[in-house]
């Protein structure tokens, strides 16, 4: 119905350019009350489209997955359109909001994955940052570096209530229903690589936000229960601010502490740094002007000065 009213607005909107055109005054007026209103409907429809399922889905789902099984991880064989079959099985078949953990299982079986222990990078608020920091020691894995994490990540999907196939138009938020599809895919997402980890693993928190550990996020509510004390020697946590702070949490203050609480009372072995070195030298590189970079920089320029005598 929204799509047939702003139709209707739309051409509404044309014909009123049209009359309006030879009308000397009030034209003008017209005239750009009629192009605020073309734009603002183009924007509503970006909106609109942002809110649905992402267009494209089965290319963009398909394509990541050959990719990764041909350019980013070759060793490993997946069918690509089982996966599919099976994803878009769990995703149409219900209704938007009901959308179980359960309803991937299938999914999941088609696309078992196992990495070597060491390497598993967990992070909660530190996106951007774990990004550089995983590019930079290549040999760290995240969810992202996962079959499921490649092929899913940043994708909008839901199913229509009457069966009908996925929903381009709008998808519900997260908030509004108890089984996301989106947030089910994820959370058993989560959960299987929180299970598989084991060796050393390090997790990356902000500490410039209240809650730096959260037990509603991802890593709080599902990836913390997963991880097996068996199987995990270390728990290293880094603790990062910006360089702008504010500096409100640390390893000794606030939200972690209940997260170090909670790792001993399970039996795990754990290490906690702030401000690790490579993660500040990280920040430093997008903003080497930055006050807090200046010693870095000073003893590089130092050692240069040295080495140039
Ligand atoms: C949700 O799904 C379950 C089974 O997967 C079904 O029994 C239930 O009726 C569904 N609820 C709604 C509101 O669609
Ligand atoms: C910490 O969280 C804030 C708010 O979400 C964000 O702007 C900032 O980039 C984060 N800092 C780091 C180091 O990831
Ligand atoms: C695991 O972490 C502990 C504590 O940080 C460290 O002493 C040990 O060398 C690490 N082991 C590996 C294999 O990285």
């Amino acid at each position: 119905m929204s799509k047939h009213a702003s139709l209707q607005r739309s051409n509404e909107a044309v014909q009123g350019l049209a009359i309006t055109s030879s009308k000397t005054s009030a034209s003008f007026v017209t005239i750009s009350v009629t192009i605020w209103f073309i734009v603002l409907q183009i924007c509503q429809g970006q909106l609109r489209a942002q809110l649905g399922t992402t267009p494209n889905i089965k290319h963009i789902v398909v394509g990541r997955c050959y990719t990764y099984i041909t350019l980013v991880n070759p060793s490993l064989s997946y069918d690509c359109e089982e996966i599919w079959r099976q994803f878009e099985e769990a995703v149409v078949h219900q209704s938007s909001c009901n959308v179980t953990v359960e309803d991937y299982y299938q999914m999941f079986n088609v696309m078992p994955q196992i990495r070597p222990c060491n390497m598993f990078l967990f992070w909660s608020k530190t996106r951007t940052l774990m990004h550089s920091y995983a590019a930079v020691f290549r040999h760290f894995w995240t969810l992202e570096d996962t079959l499921v994490g490649y092929m899913f990540n940043d994708l909008i999907f839901c199913g229509q209530d009457e069966d009908s196939g996925f929903d381009f138009n709008s998808c519900p938020e997260w908030s509004a229903c108890r089984n996301h599809p989106v947030y089910s895919l994820w959370r058993q997402a989560s959960q299987n690589f929180a299970e598989m980890a084991c060796g050393n693993i390090t997790v990356l928190l902000n500490g410039s936000i209240v809650n730096a550990f959260n037990r509603k996020s991802m890593f709080g509510s599902v990836e913390l229960e997963s991880l097996n004390p068996q199987r995990v020697d270390y728990v290293n946590i880094k603790v990062v601010t910006n360089l702008d702070g504010p500096h409100i949490e640390s390893c000794s203050h606030g939200s972690i502490v209940d997260l170090i609480q909670t790792l001993q009372s399970r039996g795990f072995h754990w290490t906690c740094t702030d401000n690790d070195q490579t993660l500040m030298i990280l920040q430093c590189m997008q903003d080497p002007k930055h006050s807090s970079c200046q010693t870095c920089a000073n003893s590089l320029l130092h050692r240069k000065s040295l080495t140039s005598n």
